[in-house]
């Protein structure tokens, strides 16, 4: 007899769910016996091996490369999921990308670009998110944002900006889809050691992970599972009642400990 686990059967798409953050959240929800959308953009490998990670628990993964930045690119990542599933009960907005250069060296395009994959991307798949939960009687969307859309960061202001836009959209989208059944949050990690840190100048220069470490009351790093661990239970109906907010995983970082 399978387990009885509360999201069994249920069907979820994770952008940019090849590599960190979005593959560790991909294998916990699989692991509870959800059946998995991998995309990705630009690495099809490392989504393939996602894939057969997500296979290996005995759950269905369906890969499909689509760049959320592009709004065409959407909608064929979510026809692929109507063709091949018929519904959708889980998205978790998660594709990033960054133009990390200081203020006076940003560009137009850039900012563009990064407000388009890290904020807009989540507005229009909910569009298309909503009639496929809709299907399946509701569901939940989670946005993972970061500290950077309060706090301010080395070359970060464009993602900062993206970030802060994106922690916006959560708010509205929470209270406009609740008449369809749908819960909206989102997730702020603290530093993660993914490929994402290799963009930043500034991960070379100093000490910043020994730092961190220091600085996080928890006494270590956060690691991609114990942000799957949390979207997870944010998917569950034991959430039910968390609605618009940005629940913060950092180990304490962020608090205001006088140092
Ligand atoms: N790492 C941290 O310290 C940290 C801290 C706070 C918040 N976060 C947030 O956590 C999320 C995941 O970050 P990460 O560190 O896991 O990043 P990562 O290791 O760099 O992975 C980024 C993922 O997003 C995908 N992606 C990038 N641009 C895309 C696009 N235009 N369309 C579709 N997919 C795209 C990539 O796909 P390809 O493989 O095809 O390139 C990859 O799967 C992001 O929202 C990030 O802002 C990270």
């Amino acid at each position: 007899m399978e387990p009885n686990l509360p999201l069994q059967n249920k069907i979820a798409l994770i952008t940019g769910s090849g590599r960190g953050i979005g593959k560790a959240i991909a294998l916990k929800l699989a692991g509870q016996g959800v059946d998995i959308v991998v995309n990705y953009s630009r690495n099809q490998k490392p989504a393939e091996e996602t894939a057969e990670a997500i296979r290996g628990l005995g759950r269905k993964a369906l890969v499909v490369q689509a760049n959320v930045g592009k709004l065409d690119e959407i909608d064929r990542l979510f026809e692929a999921i109507e063709t091949e599933f018929g519904g959708l009960d889980i998205l978790v907005s998660n594709a990033a990308t960054g133009f990390n250069r200081p203020a006076l060296q940003q560009k137009a395009s850039g900012w563009d670009y990064t407000q388009e994959v890290n904020a807009r991307a989540l507005l229009f798949e909910a569009q298309k998110a909503v009639p496929l939960m809709e299907k399946k009687g509701g569901g939940v969307i989670i946005s993972i944002t970061s500290g950077g859309s309060q706090r301010v960061l080395p070359d970060y202001i464009a993602v900062g900006a993206s970030k802060a836009a994106l922690e916006a959209l959560t708010r509205y989208l929470a209270v406009e889809l609740a008449e369809h059944h749908i819960v909206v949050n989102a997730v702020s990690p603290g530093l993660v050691e993914t490929d994402a840190l290799k963009h930043f100048s500034f991960m070379a220069e100093t000490d910043v992970i020994p730092r961190t470490v220091a600085n996080t009351p928890a006494g270590r790093l956060v690691t991609p599972e114990d942000v799957a661990n949390v979207v997870a239970f944010l998917c569950s109906p034991s959430a039910t009642m968390i609605r618009g907010q940005v629940i913060v995983v950092d180990g304490g970082f962020s608090l205001p400990v006088p140092k």
